[in-house]
C-alpha cells in the first residue's frame, strides 16, 4: 500500500516537471519571438559581387540573397538584407548591427577570430583577370606587377603575398576590372564567379587558366551564437537535402559556364 502511494507521488512528481520543463521552455521560445527584433534576420553584406550578391532596381538578388531567404523562411522569420561595404560586414555582425554576413565570404583563419562560420555552401577559386594581349599567364608572373583587388577581401590578402607587387584596393570589384580596362594596373584578383560576370561585360579581357587556391563560403555569425549558427545549419541541411540550394545556384550560374 506504502510503495503504490509512493510511486504515484513520484509520477504525479515527473508529470510536474516534465510540465514545468515544458513550460519554461515555452516561455523562453516566446520571448525571443515576441521581441519585434527577433522576427527579423539582418544580414549584412555587399552587394557588388554578382551573381552572389548585387543590384538588380533597387532590389538586392543573387545566390546569397536567395539562400538567405530560404533560410529565413525556414527560421520563420523576415530578412533584411544591409549593403555595406566589404570589409564593414565582419564589425557589423561583432557589434550586433547585423545577425549573420552573406557575402561570398571565405572562410579564413583569421575571420575566425572575430566571428563563427556555419557550414560551407559554396567552394570558389580566386581567378586571376587581365587584358586579352597580357604577358601574364600565371600566378608567378604576378612578381613586381601592379594588382587590383576589392579591398579586405582574400584576393587582396594573396596579392599582398606576391613579391614586390604593388597592391591597389579598390571599394568595389568591377572599379578593379575597370582600372585594368583602362591600363592603370597589370592584373585583378578576384572571386572566379565575379571575374567571369565583370569579364562578360567587359570588352579585351580574360580569366587565365591558371587559378590560386580553392575556397569555401559560408556564413558568418557573431561569435559564440551557437544558436543562431545551429538553426542556419540546421536550415541549410534540409535547403540542401530539398534541392533548393542547387536550384538557386543554377538559376544564378549556368553548368556549361561552371568549370
Ligand atoms: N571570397 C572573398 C572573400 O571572402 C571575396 C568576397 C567578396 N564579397 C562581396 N560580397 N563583395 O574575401
Amino acid at each position: 500500500m506504502k510503495m503504490k502511494k509512493l510511486v504515484s507521488v513520484l509520477l504525479i512528481a515527473a508529470c510536474v516537471c516534465s510540465f514545468a520543463a515544458c513550460g519554461s521552455k515555452e516561455a523562453t521560445e516566446s520571448e525571443g519571438s515576441t521581441s519585434e527584433e527577433k522576427d527579423t534576420l539582418v544580414m549584412a553584406t555587399n552587394a557588388e559581387f554578382p551573381p552572389y550578391e548585387y543590384y538588380e532596381g533597387d532590389d538586392i538578388v543573387g545566390i546569397d540573397a536567395e539562400i538567405a531567404q530560404a533560410i529565413a523562411e525556414e527560421l520563420g522569420m523576415e530578412l533584411k538584407i544591409e549593403d555595406m561595404a566589404f570589409d564593414s560586414i565582419i564589425p557589423a555582425i561583432t557589434s550586433g548591427k547585423a545577425d549573420f554576413g552573406a557575402a561570398g565570404m571565405t572562410v579564413t583563419e583569421d575571420r575566425k577570430e572575430n566571428v563563427d562560420f556555419t557550414d560551407t555552401y559554396a567552394t570558389a577559386t580566386q581567378v586571376i583577370i587581365v587584358k586579352e594581349d597580357s604577358e601574364i599567364a600565371g600566378p608567378d608572373d604576378l612578381e613586381g606587377k601592379k594588382i587590383g583587388v576589392q579591398l579586405g577581401t582574400t584576393g587582396d590578402i594573396y596579392a599582398s603575398d606576391i613579391k614586390d607587387a604593388e597592391v591597389e584596393q579598390y571599394n568595389k570589384g568591377f572599379e578593379a576590372v575597370q582600372a585594368l580596362t583602362q591600363g592603370k594596373i597589370d592584373a585583378v584578383v578576384i572571386d572566379g564567379e565575379p571575374a567571369k560576370e565583370f569579364v562578360s561585360q567587359t570588352e579585351g579581357l580574360k580569366i587565365l587558366d591558371e587559378a590560386f587556391t580553392e575556397e569555401e563560403y559560408a556564413i558568418a555569425v557573431a561569435k559564440g551564437n551557437d544558436e543562431l549558427r545551429e538553426q542556419i545549419n540546421a536550415a541549410l541541411a534540409t535547403l540542401k537535402e530539398s534541392g533548393k540550394i542547387d536550384e538557386i545556384v543554377a538559376k544564378y550560374i549556368s553548368a556549361d559556364d561552371a568549370e
